[in-house]
């Protein structure tokens, strides 16, 4: 696992946005996994500033979202489809075709399920896939014990995710309480994993995703047992970490080195 521990938000971020900004630009079709959720906020401004700057283009990209809730109807603000559309997709050149977000509009839940690990499957698996972390270790939205091998599915939500995402919800908003995620088992086979996790109140659960045991009890843990991951934080999130000193100086070694 990369560690890099960044002084600010917006540095972490930047420095998210300049690996799948050179990313798309190598890659003829790059295919992204996307997050939605307040950590991405700042990384997806990037993006969008380079766009606007002339420096990426995202004419051939693809990309799927980690999850969606269950039971909003298209255009609900409070949607993923919104969330990204409002926060990244709308400012950008990519062809809305090329944008995937797994949904269940009718109560067909497994064949929409399927559907969207077939279509990921044939733009050949996710390249970059960008992570959130939930104060309870959930990766998209699963939830503490789920399946380390899960595939996507429709997960019950625990109390605490819905109340950490209420603040995005207005009083007489319903808020979902299942939602359909990618499964474990599905992020883990993204050629490379880019987790990103902001502020004071993401410490721990960034300390468990790197230093924890590995356990479906806080499945971010898993990352460990994947080949290419960058987490990428700032000081603030990064601070319950033991070995803190260790990798700050093993990313300036990594500049040195390997950049
Ligand atoms: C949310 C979403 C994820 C997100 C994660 C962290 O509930 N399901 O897509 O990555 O949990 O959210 P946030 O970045 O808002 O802390």
């Amino acid at each position: 696992m990369r560690v890099v521990i960044l002084p600010s938000e917006l540095e972490a971020s930047n420095f998210a946005a300049n690996i799948i900004g050179k990313f798309i630009s190598d890659k003829e079709k790059a295919v992204l996994g996307l997050a939605s959720g307040s950590s991405t906020v700042l990384t997806y401004k990037a993006l969008i500033k380079k766009y606007e700057q002339g420096q990426i283009s995202f004419k051939s990209v693809t990309t799927f979202n980690l999850d969606e809730y269950v039971g909003l109807k298209p255009g609900h603000p409070q949607s993923y489809r919104n969330y990204m559309n409002s926060k990244l997709f709308d400012h950008i050149d990519i062809n809305y075709k090329n944008v995937f977000i797994p949904e269940c509009f009718d109560d067909d839940y497994a064949a929409s399920c399927e559907n969207y690990e077939s279509m990921i499957r044939r733009h050949g698996g996710i390249d970059i896939q960008v992570l959130g972390i939930g104060t309870n270790g959930h990766i998209g939205f699963n939830e503490p014990t789920s399946s380390l091998n899960s595939r996507t599915r429709v997960k019950t939500l625990t109390q605490n995710t819905i109340e950490n995402n209420a603040h995005f919800f207005k009083d007489n908003e319903t808020q979902p309480s299942l939602a359909i995620t990618m499964g474990i088992g599905t992020i883990m086979e993204a050629k490379q994993i880019l987790l990103l996790g902001l502020g004071k109140h993401k410490s721990q659960a960034v300390a468990e995703v790197i230093e924890g045991p590995v356990s479906s009890f806080f499945p971010g843990s898993i990352l460990q047992q994947h080949k290419n991951v960058i987490v990428v934080v700032d000081k603030h999130a990064a601070s319950d970490l033991k070995l803190y000193d260790y990798y700050i100086h093993t990313e300036k070694m990594h500049q040195k080195y390997m950049c």
